[in-house]
This record gives C-alpha cells, structure tokens and sequence, in this order.
C-alpha cells in the first residue's frame, strides 16, 4: 500500500480519487469545449424540429421546414421535364421520318428511348433486345408486322393482340391439331415440309405430302415460298430465325395449339415524346428499314 503524499499549499484541488498515489485533479473543462458541447445540443433540438425526426407509429415528425427527400425528388423530376418539354413538344411534332435528319433530336430520341426502353421493355424483349423464346429480337432485320419507322411506331402505339385497344395489330393463327382441323399426319406432314425451307434436317419422305398441306392451309398467311406475311404478322418460316422454336418438338406445338403472342398498347402509358423516343431507339438498334416512298 502507498502513501497518499501529504497535500501541500498551493496543490490543484483533486477530486479526492487516488490510485497507488496518482490522484485526480479537479480541473474545470475548457470554456470552448463546454460551449461547443452546447452549441450542438442546440444544433440537434432544432434540427429535430426543424426536420422529419422523430419516429412516430406510422411515420415520423415531419419538421416545421416541410422538407422530405421525396418532394426533393419530385422537385429534381419536374426540373428535369421542365427543362426537356421543348424538345418533347419538338420530338411529339416532328414527323416521324425526319427526326434523325436533326442531330440534336436524334441524339435526345436516342437517349430518352433507351432510357423508356431499360424501364418498360426490357422484361419481355431483354435489356439488350436480343428478345427470347416468344419475344421477338430487335435487333435484327426480321419483323413480323415492319421495321420502318412507321411501322415501328404503330405497333409500339397500339399493341399486338391486346384487347384493350382495337387498333391494336391483330391476326390469329388456327390451331390446327387442337381444333381438329388437320390430321395428325397431316401436321407431321407439314411439320417436315416447313423445316425443309429452311435447311433443317428433316424426313425426306413426308416433305411432298406437306408441300401440298401447306398450300392448302398456310400458305395464304406465311406466303407461298414461306417468307411469310407483314400485314398479318405471320413470321419468315424459310428463314432460321424463330419466335417460338425451329425443331420439330417446337414445330408440333406451333401447328397444333397456335400461340397468339401478346404485346401491351403503350399508348396509354407512355406520353407520345416517349414513344416516338423508344421507336426512334428500337429503329436505331441495326434493324431499322428505310420507309417505303
Ligand atoms: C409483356 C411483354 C412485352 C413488353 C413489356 C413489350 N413487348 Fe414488344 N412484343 C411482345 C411480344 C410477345 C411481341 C410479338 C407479338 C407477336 O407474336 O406478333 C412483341 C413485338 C414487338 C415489336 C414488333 C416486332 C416485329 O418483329 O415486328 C416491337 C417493335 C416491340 N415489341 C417493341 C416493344 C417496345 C418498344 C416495348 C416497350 C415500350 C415493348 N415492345 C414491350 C411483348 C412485349
Ligand atoms: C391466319 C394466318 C395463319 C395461318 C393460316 C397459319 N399461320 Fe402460322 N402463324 C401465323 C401467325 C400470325 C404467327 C405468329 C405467332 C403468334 O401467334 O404469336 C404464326 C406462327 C407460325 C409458326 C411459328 C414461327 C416461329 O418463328 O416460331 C409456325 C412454325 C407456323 N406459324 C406454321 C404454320 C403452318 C405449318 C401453318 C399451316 C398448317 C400455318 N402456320 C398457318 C399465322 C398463320
């Protein structure tokens, strides 16, 4: 055990705590530490008024300023449509073939529609557009209904087979196996006949007797030759692009079920700019065609 040292005159006062010797001295704290710590303990009661803060059940103090992150949102948005609505109005005005002949709205349309497109059309046609299993690829020459940019437009417009808007694009393929109207071995038949036109290995034998199915039941919408039909969306079958499936398993359930692929109407969605702005995209991806005079 030590010792405390006797306390001489003129000693800094201690608070009486001493460990092995070592005492502690009673210093008061700075005078600009003790304001700052006041000054924030101000800081923080006003902010809390002044501010969203304080929890409550359902949500929290909403502060005398009336600020939330959400109105600041809001505000950045409408700044933004504020600051686009000229070139909108000019882009919803243009005709549609002339948009690219002007740089700056071509470059706009260019932005805004893959902007739209990342957010409405990507889930079905793939952030890149290279399509899927019954979503079309739009990235290449091959359209079912056209890849001007008239065409383009209509079909973005209106939609394909939707029933919430009658302009909407419309064809439907028979079911030809379900509701009976060939024979199972006529649809082998044919079947063999449609992957000949493009090259796909196949039975030989049964490629005459599907010519003459084809003729007969489908080659008034896929066209004689099989190239098929823009004006009622019946696809290229002599080509190897397929919506739905080239191999014969594919091919059976096309023939026999038909498949009546859906697009939504944007019209009611999108603001005209925003439309003319992903058809200028989708134009612009590789596939565009030029419009016919
Ligand atoms: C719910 C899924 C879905 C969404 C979302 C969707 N599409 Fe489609 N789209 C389809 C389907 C299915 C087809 C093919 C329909 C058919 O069989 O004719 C299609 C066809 C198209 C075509 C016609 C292609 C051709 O070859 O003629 C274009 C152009 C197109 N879509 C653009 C868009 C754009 C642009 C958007 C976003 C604004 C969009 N789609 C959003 C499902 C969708
Ligand atoms: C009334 C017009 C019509 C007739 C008749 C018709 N089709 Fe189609 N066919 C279509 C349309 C439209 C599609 C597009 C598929 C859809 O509905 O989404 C299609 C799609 C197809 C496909 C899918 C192609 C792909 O890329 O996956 C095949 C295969 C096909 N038809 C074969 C036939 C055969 C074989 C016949 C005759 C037995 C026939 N079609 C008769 C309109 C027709």
């Amino acid at each position: 055990m030590s010792k405390t040292p006797e306390k001489q005159k003129g000693d800094p006062e201690t608070t009486g705590h001493s460990w092995d010797g070592i005492e502690e001295f009673n210093n008061p704290l700075p005078r600009w530490w003790l304001w700052t710590l006041y000054a924030t303990i101000f800081w923080a009661v006003a902010y809390t008024i002044a501010y969203p803060a304080w929890p409550m059940i359902s949500k929290a103090t909403a502060g005398v300023l009336g600020y939330s992150t959400r109105g600041e949102v809001a505000k950045d948005i409408a700044a933004v449509d504020a600051r686009n609505a000229g070139i909108n109005e000019q882009l919803a005005s243009t005709p549609l073939t002339e948009i690219s002949a002007d740089p700056n709205l071509q470059t706009y349309a260019q932005n805004a529609g893959g902007a739209v497109f990342r957010t409405w059309c990507a889930q079905c046609h793939g952030s890149g557009a290279a399509g899927a299993k019954g979503y079309p690829n739009l990235l290449d020459d091959d359209w079912l209904w056209g890849g001007d940019i008239e065409a383009i437009h209509e079909t973005i417009s209106y939609g394909i087979r939707n029933e919430t808007n009658p302009d909407a694009r419309y064809s439907e393929m028979p079911a030809f196996g379900r509701d009976e109207l060939l024979e199972n071995a006529q649809i082998e038949q044919v079947v063999n006949y449609v992957m000949s036109l493009s090259g796909t290995p196949q039975d030989a034998s049964l490629v005459a007797e599907g010519e003459v199915v084809f003729m007969d039941n489908c080659a008034a919408c896929h066209a004689e030759d099989g190239t098929g039909d823009r004006l009622q969306g019946a696809p290229n079958l002599a080509d190897a692009i397929w919506l739905y499936g080239g191999d014969y398993d594919a091919l059976m359930e096309t023939v026999n079920n038909a498949r009546f692929g859906v697009m939504p109407e944007w019209q009611d969605r999108l603001s005209e700019a925003q439309i003319r702005a992903v058809t200028s995209y989708v134009h612009g991806l590789g596939g565009g065609e030029a419009t016919p005079e």
